[in-house]
């Protein structure tokens, strides 16, 4: 058996949907499941010509013989959960905790002005708000809502079982290392930890139970929303090295740099990580694009991923190539 832990190293957006839809039908895990904050987060997964934009489950569910599953810690809108389990046809195989918290109506109302939009520039998708009524004991859970409940299931039960039955299990970060309430750019992070420690506490994974932790990086930064970030770009300089990205949740512009290697030491510190993986490699190097082994690179691109290994001192075993979930290049032994 092997647990899986998968993070972001930056400010999310690192590409981490198309990894872990790789990694769900690559290494056949019984169970994907999601820690993190709630729909605040959007993962962009192609299949093929099929484009999906997932905000609640987990982007394991391509593949059809996985269960989904989203632990206690993650707050879910239920409107948004269903119509994915349906568009997606997920239904029979996605499961939810009963104790995962509800976004409701006055949550999406005090998350859309205010200090948390304007300041923080916050999704808006009402995470924060819930987060807040939960830390006040407040917040309804989904073993309150009745439409829930065919969902249910005690997933820290089912996870751990799992292992326990030698089955892989894939486990789901959200948002980035930088964005955590504790280790980020507080104020201008999100409402929970969302480093591999905090994503395993929401899903009822003790640490002994974890055997790998892959912190993923885009091969540039960005960000959406407000905050530092350290040698940002001009929108001009951004779109010229076509860099200039919109995000899948609230369609704003994301501001970009180049890969920042302290900021990347310190979310292999924060994490743990065992492994790396680099995504979006073609986007710097045109022609390693769709590539699925590292000797097909060029040497420009090769040199890249070996300085970020040398500086990160922490293997580089996965690298996406492309948008398409196969456009990887895999070298796990
Ligand atoms: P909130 O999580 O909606 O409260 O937003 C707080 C900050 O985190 C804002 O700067 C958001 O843009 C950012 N944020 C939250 N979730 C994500 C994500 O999944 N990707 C990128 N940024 C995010
Ligand atoms: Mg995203």
């Amino acid at each position: 058996m092997t647990s899986t832990v998968v993070v972001g190293g930056f400010f999310g957006d690192e590409g981490k949907g198309k990894i872990i839809s790789y990694l769900a039908i690559k290494d056949n895990p019984k169970i994907v499941v999601r820690g993190g904050a709630g729909p605040n987060a959007g993962h962009t997964i192609r299949d093929g010509d099929k484009v999906y934009k997932v905000r609640m489950l987990p982007s394991g569910f391509l593949n059809k013989e996985t269960k989904v599953m989203i632990g206690p810690g993650v707050v879910i809108n239920p409107e948004v959960l269903k119509k994915e389990i349906q568009d997606f046809n997920v239904s029979g195989r996605s499961f939810i905790d009963k104790n995962c918290g509800i976004i409701e109506n006055s949550h999406l109302t005090r998350d859309s002005k205010g200090e948390l939009k304007e300041k923080i520039g916050s999704t808006g998708s009402g995470t924060g708000p819930a987060n807040s009524d939960r830390a006040m004991r407040i917040l309804k859970l989904a073993k309150d809502v009745d439409s829930l409940s065919s969902l249910i299931t005690d997933v820290p039960f089912e996870i751990n079982s799992a292992l326990s039955a030698n089955e892989n299990l894939l486990i789901e970060g959200t948002q980035g290392t930088f964005l955590s309430l504790w280790h980020g750019t507080y104020p201008f992070v999100t409402s929970k930890d969302v480093t591999a420690s905090g994503i395993c506490a929401d899903i009822g994974l003790g640490p002994t139970k974890v055997d790998e932790v892959i912190v993923v990086f885009k091969s540039y930064v960005t960000r959406v929303g407000t905050g530092p970030l350290e040698n940002e770009l001009s929108v001009e300089e951004a779109e010229k090295k076509g860099w200039s990205e919109f995000g899948t949740v609230t369609g704003r512009q994301r501001r970009a740099a180049d890969f920042d290697f302290d900021l990347a030491r310190r979310a292999i510190m924060l994490n743990g990580a065992t492994q790396v993986s680099i995504t979006k490699l073609d986007v710097i190097f045109s022609e390693c694009t769709g590539k699925t082994s590292f000797d097909e690179l060029s040497e420009d691109a090769k040199a890249f991923i070996k300085n970020i290994e040398k500086e990160l001192n922490t293997p580089v075993t996965i690298i996406g190539t492309g948008p398409a979930v196969n456009d990887v290049i895999d070298r796990r032994t």
